[in-house]
């Protein structure tokens, strides 16, 4: 064994591991099928366009999809009002997020981001070793001022979500267009649109006039959430023009892969079906929320398909012991909170209304032995 300290050197990654609660791995000890409501998913099967749609994808699979998805990116301009130039797709939205964080941060910058903001921009600013900077939030909700105090000259990213994952809660319009109007020219502001649809389906469109008014805003959205595409990937962004050939840059060719490209294509044009669904999740959202109030389960207001729910005066342990009820009761897999300074709450995604009695009845289960 050479001992010259350089042989002997064990490989060393840059990246400190990010200390996440974890999810139940185990078998559920009744054998009873598990439903996952840990990841904001839809409980929904493809619909039918997107489902011929991939049939047909399939049998052209030894062919790449086209690195710029030109069919989706037309498609999203003619839906949206926009210029097919300003939109890039990407591999979910999540690639995108880490994309531009390539383009703006380094080590030495500062990224922003409210308190209880979306883990992944804590982790797309960790790879690029710039210094993470969270800003309070007001009732769980982003507070404007409070970002725009925390700006300095090394900023030079802002990430928010809107409405915000893991919290669930939205700002005002008018909050967002004041973020955007004193958003300093050096910093390009990220407005996170992933759940958009859930509280009111066309609300984008003010948002994405704001990215066409400032040369510095970029809008995200997604096909994981109301368009119930999470396992395609797909996810795309309006951005100023001229960034977007350093975004190209910054990933590798065709991340958008052919099935996926087809399935979102098809899934725009089966908006009516997309519609609904979203609709009748929003309608259950608010049957849960009010269910577990009666029974001592409060949940914040949310505008997703989500709900971020603690028990009235109960401490983490109390939280803990549910998310394992949950699973153990009914075979549901519900979200520990990864955010720091939120281990009192549990999350979980709305389910089909069958799956949301299910949890609403072993959440009575709970709260009757508590
Ligand atoms: C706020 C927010 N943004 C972005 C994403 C990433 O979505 P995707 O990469 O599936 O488009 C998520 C996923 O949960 C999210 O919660």
């Amino acid at each position: 064994m050479s001992t010259d300290g350089v042989t002997t050197a064990k490989p060393q990654s840059y990246l400190t591991p990010l200390v996440v609660r974890g999810r139940i791995e185990r078998p559920q000890p009744k054998g009873l099928p598990t439903v996952n409501l840990g990841y904001n998913e839809l409980p929904y099967g493809p619909t039918p366009l997107v489902a011929a749609a991939l049939d047909k994808a399939a049998q052209n699979v030894n062919a790449y999809g086209g690195a710029t998805c030109d069919a989706l990116r037309a498609a999203l301009a003619r839906a949206n009002g926009l210029d097919a130039d300003d939109i890039i797709c990407g591999n979910g939205s999540e690639e995108l997020l880490d994309v531009i964080a390539r383009n703006f941060a380094r080590a030495g910058d500062e990224v922003l981001i409210s308190a209880y903001g979306y883990i992944q921009f804590e982790m797309t600013t960790r790879r690029q070793g710039a210094a993470l900077v969270k800003a309070p939030e007001t009732n769980f909700t982003t507070d404007v001022d409070a970002i725009l105090s925390a700006i300095t000259a090394r900023t030079k990213l802002i990430f928010l979500a809107n409405p915000n994952n893991p919290t669930g809660t939205v700002l005002p319009f008018s909050e967002l267009a004041r973020l955007a109007l004193n958003t300093p020219p050096h910093v390009v502001l990220v407005l996170d649109l992933a759940y958009c649809e859930f509280d009111g389906f066309d609300s984008a469109a003010g948002v994405h006039d704001l990215a066409k008014a400032y040369d510095n805003v970029i809008v995200t959205r997604t096909f994981s959430k109301a368009y119930g595409l999470a396992g395609a990937r797909v996810g795309w962004a309006q951005a100023p023009r001229q960034m977007l050939p350093g975004f190209y840059a910054a990933r590798g060719m065709a991340s958008v892969n052919a099935l996926a490209q087809a399935a979102a294509l098809a899934s725009l044009a089966d908006i009516d079906v997309v519609r609904d669904r979203v609709a009748a999740l929003v309608l259950e959202r608010e049957r849960v929320a009010v269910s577990l109030a009666a029974l001592g389960i409060s949940a914040l207001p949310s505008g997703t398909n989500f709900l971020l729910v603690s028990i009235d005066g109960a401490d983490a342990e109390v939280i803990e012991a549910l998310v394992v009820h949950f699973f153990d009761d009914a075979g549901l897999i519900v979200g520990r909170t990864r955010e720091a300074g939120l281990e009192t709450f549990l999350r979980f995604s709305l389910g089909t209304p069958a799956q949301n009695d299910l949890l609403l009845q072993s959440a009575a289960r709970f709260m009757a032995a508590l």
